[in-house]
């Protein structure tokens, strides 16, 4: 396959620290360094032990899987970590990467030190992903040219590169692919006050007038995710512009976003879904979460991996060797009252 075509797939794309995209609202607002990532503690201070040491030592960062749901600062901490290092990055995701060829094509274009970031890793092919290995072990590929008679293998030794993986479906990676990360760390949902100081900070790169009470109110309908809190900012802007001299206050935060129809404790259309259908179809529970996706029409490990993370974390449901539970908060979030009578009471 010719250069060109693979660019259109996006397998060329590169971007160094200092020519990130700046091109999105996204990533201008994406934090460049440790001291600037917000959050997340466990995993800054094992990614700057780990940054430190390669650094001191002068060796290559080990491989490192990043997981937990979208938009938490994944890809963000991809590019921090080369920032850190002085290093390139340079972007895939796994459903790009085709065939070994793909892979062998971005492998030999990276410099020693350099991160190869694959979004979505758990889809990539199983194929392309047991050459892998070796690469990531060994720093070699060895790959079939030609076919019939004229098949041979060739060897082709790598630089020493670094693999930042990203999923948000960690369940999915097979247990070979995940024991060669040497780092495996999860990103949780941010808490109130984090979100809080994450909006403030959004605000003042934008240039945007906001108070306590305004950034409190975004934060508080963000879910949990920075990337929701800097979509809401957006708009919430753009309303207060045409609406109240362009200040960000919480009377104006809470009127744009009633606007929008979000909710006010943030819950997304699929998370509301699952705890309707708890409620009406199974009285809260305990139900199956196989049993719960057939009925929202989603995969289960979506549900597992994207959704009830947050949904337990603030309360809205519980998680027992029965199955699933909804809390009294879960009734209440989807504007009915507890169901009264059976085994669930007990839990609420
Ligand atoms: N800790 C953080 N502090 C400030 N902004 C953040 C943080 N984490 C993520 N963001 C913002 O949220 C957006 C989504 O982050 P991203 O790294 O793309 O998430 P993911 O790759 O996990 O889906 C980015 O634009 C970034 O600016
Ligand atoms: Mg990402």
């Amino acid at each position: 396959m010719p250069a060109e075509d693979k660019n259109a797939k996006g397998l060329g794309y590169i971007s160094t620290t200092l020519a990130a995209p700046v091109t999105s609202a996204e990533a201008a607002l994406r934090p460049l360094s440790f001291g600037d990532f917000t959050g997340q503690p466990k995993t800054i201070e094992r990614l700057q032990v780990m940054v430190g040491a390669a650094r001191r030592r002068g060796d290559p960062l080990n491989h490192i899987l990043l997981s937990g749901p979208p938009g938490l600062g994944k890809t963000t901490l991809a590019f921090i970590l080369g920032h850190e290092l002085g290093k390139s990055v340079r972007v895939t995701s796994g459903p790009v990467i085709e065939k070994a060829g793909d892979l062998a094509g971005l492998l030999t274009n990276l410099e020693e030190g350099d991160i190869l970031f694959i979004d979505e890793i758990h889809r990539i092919p199983k194929t392309v992903e047991e050459y892998l290995y070796s690469a990531m072990e060994d720093f070699r590929l060895d790959i079939m040219i030609d076919q019939g008679p004229n098949a041979r293998s060739v060897r082709l030794s790598l630089p020493r590169f670094t693999l930042v993986g990203a999923t948000t479906r960690s369940g999915l990676l097979t247990a070979p692919l995940r024991t060669r990360f040497t780092l495996q760390t999860r990103l949780d949902y941010y808490d109130h006050a984090t979100l809080i100081n994450i909006v403030q900070r959004s605000c003042r790169l934008l240039d945007v007038e906001i108070d306590a009470g305004g950034a409190k109110e975004i934060a508080t309908r963000s879910r949990g995710t920075p990337r929701v809190a800097n979509n809401l900012i957006n708009f919430v802007r753009d309303y207060a512009q045409e609406r109240a001299q362009g200040r960000i206050t919480q009377p104006v935060a809470a009127a744009a976003l009633e606007l929008l129809e979000i909710d006010s404790s943030g819950l997304d259309e699929m998370d509301k879904r699952m705890l309707r259908i708890m409620a009406d179809n199974y009285r809260g529970g305990p139900v199956g979460m196989s049993t719960i996706a057939v009925a929202v029409g989603e995969e289960a490990e979506t549900l597992e991996e994207v959704h009830e993370p947050f949904l337990i974390q603030e309360g809205y449901l519980q998680r027992t060797p029965q199955g699933r539970v909804l809390t009294a908060k879960g009734y209440h979030a989807v504007g009915l009252k507890p169901f009264a009578g059976g085994d669930q009471q007990a839990l609420l």
